[in-house]
C-alpha cells in the first residue's frame, strides 16, 4: 500500500520512548525510511525493531541533541545511509527539576535549556542545509502547551518551550521561499515515561488531578500527537508554516 512519505527520509530525536517513538513508527508506516535517534541505545534499538516488525525501514543513531558534534554526526550518518533528508521531528526533551524560579537549581536550568531549546536549534542547524540540498522539507519541533502558558514549578521548561515557538517562527519565515516548512506541536499532558518520572504515574493523585485539568478529562496518547506530526509533515499541510498546533484536549481553551 502506498504511503504518503514513500521515498522520503525522516529523522526523529528522542525516538526511543513516548511521543518520539510513536512519531518514528508513524513516519515508517507512511513509507519513510527513518533515522531513530536517542541517547538511550537500548530503547532506540527497540523502536527500530518495532518498525521492522511492521515492515518498515530504519536505523538507530546514538546522539545527545545538546552536543553539537553529535548532532552533526547524526545528520551526516542519515545522509550517508539514505542520501537525503526530507522530514525531521525535533522531539528529544526532558522535564527537568521542579522548583519555583527563586529556588531553581542553576545546573537544572542549564540542562533543560541545553536539551529542550538549544538542542532543537542544533538539529535545525544541521538539518536545514541537507533539506536545501535536495529541494526542501518539513520540520516539526516538539513544544508543549507550556510553550503557550505558564506552569508552577517548571520555569526552565516553560522558558525553553516558549523559546521553541519563537525559534520555529523565526526559522519558518527565513526558509518559506525555499520550500522548507517549519512548524511546532504543542501537546497537553501525554502519558509517557516523562510523566512517570515526574511523579504522575497511573493511580497517583497527581495523575487524576492533571487528567482533570484537561476539559476532555484525560491525558493524551503519544499516537494522538504523532497524528498531528504526520499531518504537519505531509503535503496536506502545504500552506502551513510557522504554526504551533495545540494537541491538548482543550487545556489552553479554558
Ligand atoms: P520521554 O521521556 O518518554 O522520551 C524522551 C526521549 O528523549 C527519551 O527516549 C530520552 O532518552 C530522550 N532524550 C532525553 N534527553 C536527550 C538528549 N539530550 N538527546 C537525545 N535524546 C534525549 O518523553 P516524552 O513525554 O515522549 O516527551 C517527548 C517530547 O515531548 C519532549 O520534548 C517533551 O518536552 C514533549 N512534551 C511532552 C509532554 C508530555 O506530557 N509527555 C507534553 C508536551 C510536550
Amino acid at each position: 500500500m502506498a504511503g504518503i512519505f514513500d521515498g522520503k527520509v525522516a529523522i526523529v530525536t528522542g525516538a526511543g520512548s513516548g511521543i518520539g517513538q510513536a512519531c518514528a513508527i508513524a513516519y515508517a508506516r507512511e513509507g519513510a525510511r527513518v533515522v531513530v535517534s536517542d541517547i538511550q541505545e537500548d530503547s532506540g534499538q527497540q523502536t527500530v525493531r518495532m518498525i521492522s516488525d511492521s515492515g518498515g525501514e530504519s536505523f538507530f543513531f546514538k546522539a545527545d541533541v545538546s552536543i553539537s558534534k553529535e548532532v552533526r554526526e547524526m545528520i551526516k550518518a542519515a545522509v550517508e545511509k539514505y542520501d537525503r533528508l526530507d522530514l525531521a521531528c525535533n522531539n528529544a526533551g526532558i522535564g527537568g527539576p521542579s522548583a519555583p524560579t527563586g529556588e531553581y537549581p542553576e545546573d537544572g536550568w542549564n540542562k533543560v535549556i541545553a536539551i529542550n531549546l538549544t538542542g532543537v536549534w542544533l538539529c535545525m542547524r544541521y538539518e536545514i542545509p541537507e533539506m536545501l540540498r535536495t529541494g526542501g522539507g518539513a520540520i516539526i519541533n516538539m513544544a508543549s502547551i507550556l510553550g503557550r502558558v505558564g506552569f508552577v514549578g517548571s520555569p526552565a521548561y516553560v522558558a525553553a518551550k516558549h523559546g521553541v515557538l519563537g525559534l520555529t517562527k523565526a526559522a519558518a519565515i527565513e526558509y518559506a521561499t525555499r520550500n522548507i516548512r517549519i512548524n511546532a506541536v504543542c501537546p497537553g499532558f501525554i502519558y509517557t515515561p516523562l510523566l512517570e518520572k515526574a511523579g504522575m504515574a497511573r493511580g497517583t493523585e497527581l495523575y487524576s488531578t492533571i487528567s482533570n485539568m484537561h476539559p476532555v478529562k484525560r491525558m493524551g496518547t503519544s499516537e494522538e500527537v504523532a497524528s498531528a506530526v504526520i499531518w504537519l509533515s505531509s503535503p496536506q499541510a502545504s500552506f502551513v508554516t510557522g504554526e504551533s498546533l495545540l494537541v491538548d484536549g482543550g487545556y489552553t481553551a479554558q
